[in-house]
C-alpha cells in the first residue's frame, strides 16, 4: 500500500435535536493511500456526504465534531488554524458536488468560475489564467473549451457541467479530491465515461480520490479500496476485490446483491 495521505481516526458527529443527541457518525476510521480510489459506500442517510464534509470541517453549524483526528499530509485538520485550513480547502483537497448546479453559480460563466479559483490559489497573469482555463477544459474533455468557458452553467449538459465541475476541481492541482455522488444525475454511458476521466486523471496528474456513492458496482469498477457505511459506522473496509469476493458483514453482502456484474 502506498504512503497513507489521509486518516480518519474515530471520528464521531453529533448533533443536537431538541434535548436529544443523535449520533451522525460513530467513531469511523478511514485510510486512504496516495494515488488510490477509495470507494466509500452506503445506504442514503448512512453519513457518506457527513464524513466527506468533516474532512474539510465543513459541517453545517448544528453538526459537532465530538470526536476524532483528521490527519492529512500529517497534520491534524481538526486542531490547525481557520487560516491555513483555507488554504488546504480547494488547494491541496478540492471537493467535486453531485448536482453541479447548485455548486456553480447560475449568474457566472464557467470560465469565470475557474479563473476564480486560480486567482485565489495561484500567480498566474491574465493571460496565462485563460490558457490553463482552456487546457483544464481539454483536459477533462470538452471539445470546444473556449464556447464552454465563455456559457453559463445552465447552457451546458448534465455531462459537460460535470466535467467542467471536475476541470474546476483539478486546476489547481489539488493532492486529494472528495467527490460527493459525482454522476449519479447522468445516465449510465455518462457514468462510465467520467469514471474513466476519473481513471486517466489519477494517472496523469497523481490524484488520490476519496469517491462517495451509493452505487457499489461503480466502486467495484474503479475503485481501489472501498469502506462501506451502514447508520454512522464503516461495518468492513478493505481492497474492492476482497470485500466484493469475500464480504464479511450481512450488509455488504445485502449491498452487493443489488448489482449485476
Ligand atoms: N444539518 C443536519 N442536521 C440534522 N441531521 C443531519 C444534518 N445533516 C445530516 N444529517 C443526518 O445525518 C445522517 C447522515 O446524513 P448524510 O447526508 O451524511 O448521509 P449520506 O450517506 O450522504 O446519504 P445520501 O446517500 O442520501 O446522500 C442522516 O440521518 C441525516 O438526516
Ligand atoms: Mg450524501
Amino acid at each position: 500500500m502506498n504512503e497513507t495521505l489521509l486518516t480518519i481516526k474515530d471520528l464521531s458527529v453529533t448533533v443536537h435535536d431538541g434535548s436529544e443527541k443523535k449520533i451522525l457518525l460513530n467513531r469511523i476510521c478511514l485510510d486512504v493511500p496516495s494515488l488510490s480510489i477509495v470507494g466509500l459506500v452506503g445506504g442514503s442517510g448512512s453519513g457518506k456526504t457527513t464524513t466527506g464534509l468533516a474532512v474539510l470541517k465543513l459541517l453545517s453549524p448544528a453538526l459537532k465534531i465530538d470526536d476524532g483526528e483528521i490527519i492529512f499530509q500529517n497534520e491534524n485538520l481538526l486542531k490547525i488554524a481557520l487560516s491555513k485550513l483555507q488554504q488546504i480547502r480547494g488547494k491541496a483537497i478540492s471537493m467535486i458536488f453531485q448536482e453541479p448546479l447548485q455548486a456553480f453559480n447560475p449568474v457566472f460563466t464557467i470560465g469565470y468560475q475557474i479563473e476564480e479559483v486560480l486567482v485565489m490559489h495561484t500567480t498566474l497573469n491574465t493571460k496565462q489564467r485563460k490558457e490553463k482555463i482552456l487546457s483544464l477544459l481539454d483536459k477533462v474533455g470538452i471539445k470546444d473549451p473556449k464556447r464552454v468557458a465563455g456559457n453559463y452553467p445552465h447552457q451546458l449538459s448534465g455531462g459537460m457541467r460535470q466535467r467542467a465541475m471536475i476541470a474546476q476541481a483539478i486546476a489547481v492541482d489539488p493532492r486529494l479530491i472528495i467527490a460527493d455522488e459525482p454522476t449519479s444525475n447522468l445516465d449510465v454511458t455518462l457514468q462510465a465515461r467520467i469514471m474513466e476521466l476519473f481513471l486517466q486523471l489519477r494517472d496523469e496528474l497523481k490524484l488520490t480520490l476519496l469517491l462517495i456513492t451509493h452505487d457499489l458496482g461503480m466502486v467495484s469498477h474503479i475503485s481501489d479500496r472501498v469502506a462501506v457505511m451502514n447508520q454512522g459506522q464503516i461495518v468492513e473496509q478493505g481492497i474492492t476485490k476482497e470485500v466484493i469476493e469475500n464480504p464479511q458483514q450481512e450488509y455488504t453482502k445485502k449491498l452487493l446483491g443489488n448489482i449485476k456484474f
